[in-house]
């Protein structure tokens, strides 16, 4: 089993390079399915079928060539299907409120909900061993975010909020209903939470595993695009998501001499040449900028043979942890994997979300959350590979 995430930010590339991918994973007879988890799904777009199939699947996977099929949600129908009494019992307390009943009912998906009827897919197909590759096309950054955090926050909500509430809720009911206008919950909403819960039972680890999932970052050579996926880089990595390449998309091509491009040319191998700063040792795999929009089979597949010349796409490309935060003791430790530097003589300069390593002529920057970079004594020490830097007084 292998599951590829396609992360970054919004138009970047995300679902042309994960259909991409998919395609050289069904061309290379393995059994493939492309799922996307934006709620702006486009994939059959982007492959130029009729949307018409969307209606005729309602959100079953829809197989496009030999080995290989894609799936967009269908909110509605996951709600059918995994939402039941939850949906309900939201859009009653939003209607108690004074919504109109539809708007209470459209405002009772709640953020997160979509998400989890993917990952409940995921851990099912996981289970069934139906496909042998599953590709993700992400939503932009922030709300892929949420998506790989879900499943703590649910855990934490489980263990901490949930018994409580539930008890809660049987104590006061008899009480409540005379008292108050807004309804409490009712025993079927507890099970449907806890099902649910049930059922999501894994797949933190089956995301957590390097052997299985590893994520993907798709930036273009720009300031502000490489900006944010240095923040995803570090997010996944907090995670503790394996990160197996960067790529860049967008490149443009060698041969184009206009004049016109030629400023955008000189920024882009400059943003090139730092992608490699940012990330290192992470491989960085570009893409040309294409004549034309991306669009169909055919155009998708020669994206996907630029983008993997020479490599199976589901290989990991590159198989340590970049780096690993951990907080011991109320001191956080960062530790770097660094397998050439001999050199003990470092210089660290920490901004308010980066902290740069200065080795020599080597040079690296890390993203930080903004309480660890808010630390006030900042140490590093060089030990074998790997390089300790500790932050203390916050
Ligand atoms: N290398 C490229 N050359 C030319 N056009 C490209 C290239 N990569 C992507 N595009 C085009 O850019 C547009 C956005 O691409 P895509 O939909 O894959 O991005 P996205 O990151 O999934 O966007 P969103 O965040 O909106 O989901 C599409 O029209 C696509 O055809
Ligand atoms: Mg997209």
């Amino acid at each position: 089993m292998r599951i590829i995430f396609f992360a970054g930010k919004g138009g970047v590339g995300k679902t042309s390079v994960a259909a991409a991918t998919g395609i050289k994973a069904a061309e290379s007879g393995r059994k493939t399915l492309i799922m996307s988890l934006d709620i702006a799904h486009n994939l059959v777009d982007i492959f130029d079928l009729g949307r018409h199939l969307l209606d005729q699947n309602r959100g079953k996977p829809i197989k496009v060539r030999d080995n290989l099929w894609i799936q967009e949600l269908d909110i509605q129908e996951e709600i059918q299907n995994n939402w039941g009494a939850i949906h309900q019992y939201l859009s009653l307390l939003l209607n108690t409120t004074g919504l109109d009943e539809i708007l209470a009912e459209e405002l009772a998906i709640l953020p997160g909900m979509e998400e989890v009827s993917l990952l409940l897919y995921i851990n099912r197909y996981v289970q069934q061993k139906k496909f042998e590759v599953i590709i993700l096309d992400c939503a932009p950054t922030g709300e892929s975010l949420r998506f790989i955090s879900i499943t703590t926050t649910l855990e934490w909500y489980m263990s901490k909020i949930f018994k409580m509430e539930k008890t809660l809720a049987r104590l006061v009911r008899p009480l409540a209903k005379r008292i108050y206008d807004v309804p409490l919950p009712g025993e079927d909403y507890f099970e449907a939470l806890e099902k649910l819960f049930e059922r999501l039972q894994g797949v933190d680890r089956i995301l957590t595993d390097p052997q299985c999932t590893t994520v993907r970052l798709v930036t273009n050579p720009e300031k502000i695009v490489l900006k944010e996926t240095q923040r995803a880089y570090m997010y996944f990595s907090l995670y503790r998501m394996l990160i197996d390449g960067i790529i860049m998309n967008r490149i443009l091509p060698e041969g184009l001499k206009d004049e016109y491009f030629s400023d955008w040319k000189k920024n882009q191998e400059a943003y090139r040449k730092k992608a490699e700063e940012y990330f290192s040792p992470l491989p960085i795999l570009d893409i040309p900028l294409f004549r034309g929009e991306i669009l169909g089979y055919n155009q998708l597949k020669k994206m996907g043979d630029q983008l993997y010349t020479g490599r199976d796409p589901l290989d990991r490309f590159y198989t340590g942890e970049p780096f690993r935060l951990d907080k011991v003791n109320g001191v956080y430790r960062l530790q770097l994997k660094m397998p050439f530097i001999t050199r003990e003589d470092i210089d660290l300069n920490v901004l308010p979300e980066e902290l740069i390593v200065r080795i020599g002529t080597y040079r690296r920057h890390i993203p930080l959350p903004r309480p660890v970079a808010a630390s006030k004594s900042v140490k590093a020490k060089l030990e074998g590979e790997t390089l300790n830097i500790t932050f203390k007084g916050a």
